[in-house]
């Protein structure tokens, strides 16, 4: 089960609500991924898959406004981890899959990547600003 735990939580409002929203997400997929009543699951998945890939989006930027707003000295080693983690996202691009046989494991595959590098990089990574702003 995909979603948030208490060690994730940052005590910022708004970034801990679009961490949820992309576990929710994950979870959404992971869970169509597995439905076994739904027949023809190309274009429903498709559309998760760009939606998960939009939203990290949109939440990278939050966070680099977050992070120039308190004027964050490490912001610059964070914006490059955000930048990578896009290009490895880029591989998964629905796009790309559209013809593919095995989509449901390639979407698995990208589920497993994304929630390991969250969790991760939420702990390691975006806490350092938040302790560098108590
Ligand atoms: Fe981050």
């Amino acid at each position: 089960m995909y979603e948030m735990k208490p060690e994730y939580f940052t005590g910022i409002e708004s970034i801990d609500q679009e961490h949820s929203r992309l576990f929710e997400l994950a979870q959404e997929t992971q869970d169509l991924l597995t439905d076994p009543l739904v027949y023809d699951k190309t274009e429903k998945l498709n559309s998760l898959i760009s939606e998960l890939i939009d939203y990290t989006k949109t939440h990278f930027a939050h966070e680099e406004a977050f992070m120039r707003s308190i004027h964050y000295a490490e912001i610059d080693s964070h914006m490059v981890l955000h930048r990578k983690f896009e290009d490895n996202l880029m591989q998964f691009d629905p796009d790309c899959l559209e013809d593919v046989d095995n989509q449901n494991e390639i979407v698995e595959k990208l589920l497993g990547f994304l929630i390991t590098w969250l969790i991760d990089h939420i702990q390691r990574m975006d806490m350092q600003y938040i302790k560098s702003i108590k």
